[in-house]
């Protein structure tokens, strides 16, 4: 079994304080640091984007894992790389390509994540998987921090579990969306091994970012 990770949503941190709360999240043992990049018409919440994330990598040696909700995707992939991206994650309804959008990013040499909203199929993604490092599975519909996890997408996560050992393939399992200390181990039972959390990480036990973190981890 793979270690597990845990990506820490920058989406609900101080948002005036943006360095300091990525080195703390950096000190208390975040594996990387998720970014939700939102553009107001693929979702309908507007975030942050290239110049805000080139500046804060600045601040950070952990691996930048951005989560890119806009459309269309393709021509800004090589912008986000550029900025410090390590991972970059698609939707497929964001780009009239995958094939290619996913070929962008590995030509830039960056890990190629896709997403899966709660209503999207993994048939969507079936013949892309071989050039998969990561698929994010969205256990909320996109677009805010702090909702509630959708529990259906578990089935999901376990038939693309189930999928990934009869390839014999190796793409991390992310999960994102009102993850918990209540339902940490249920999704990495079910096969994620990358958990995203915003709301948990920087609200739960008075914002103790490295408390939290250590609590995810040991389910
Ligand atoms: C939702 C984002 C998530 C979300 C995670 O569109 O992709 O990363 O903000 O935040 P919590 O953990 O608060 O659900
Ligand atoms: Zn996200």
């Amino acid at each position: 079994m793979k270690k597990i990770k845990i990506s820490p949503s920058i989406l609900s941190a101080d948002f005036s304080q943006l360095g300091n709360e990525i080195r703390k999240l950096e000190e208390g043992g975040a594996d990387m640091i998720h970014v939700d990049v939102m553009d107001g018409h693929f979702v309908p919440n507007l975030t942050i984007g290239p110049p805000v994330i080139k500046a804060l990598k600045k601040h950070s040696s952990v691996l930048f894992d951005v989560h890119l909700m806009i459309s269309p995707v393709h021509d800004y992939i090589e912008a986000y790389s550029d900025a410090g991206a390590d991972i970059i994650t698609i939707h497929p309804e964001a780009t009239n390509n995958l094939k290619s959008s996913i070929l962008k990013i590995k030509e830039l040499k960056k890990k190629v994540g896709v997403s899966l909203n709660p209503g999207t199929q993994i048939d969507t993604i079936i013949d892309f998987l071989e050039q998969i490092d990561l698929v994010l599975i969205m256990s909320v519909n996109p677009g805010f921090g702090g909702q509630k996890f959708m529990p259906e997408v578990l089935t999901k996560v376990k038939e693309l579990k189930k999928i990934q050992k009869e390839k014999g393939l190796n793409f991390d399992i992310e999960i994102d969306g009102g993850i918990n200390f209540d339902n940490a181990k249920t999704v990495i039972e079910a096969g994620a091994n990358i958990l995203v959390s915003g709301t948990t990480i920087f609200k739960s036990n008075n914002g103790d970012v490295k408390k939290n973190i250590e609590l995810l981890k040991s389910k």
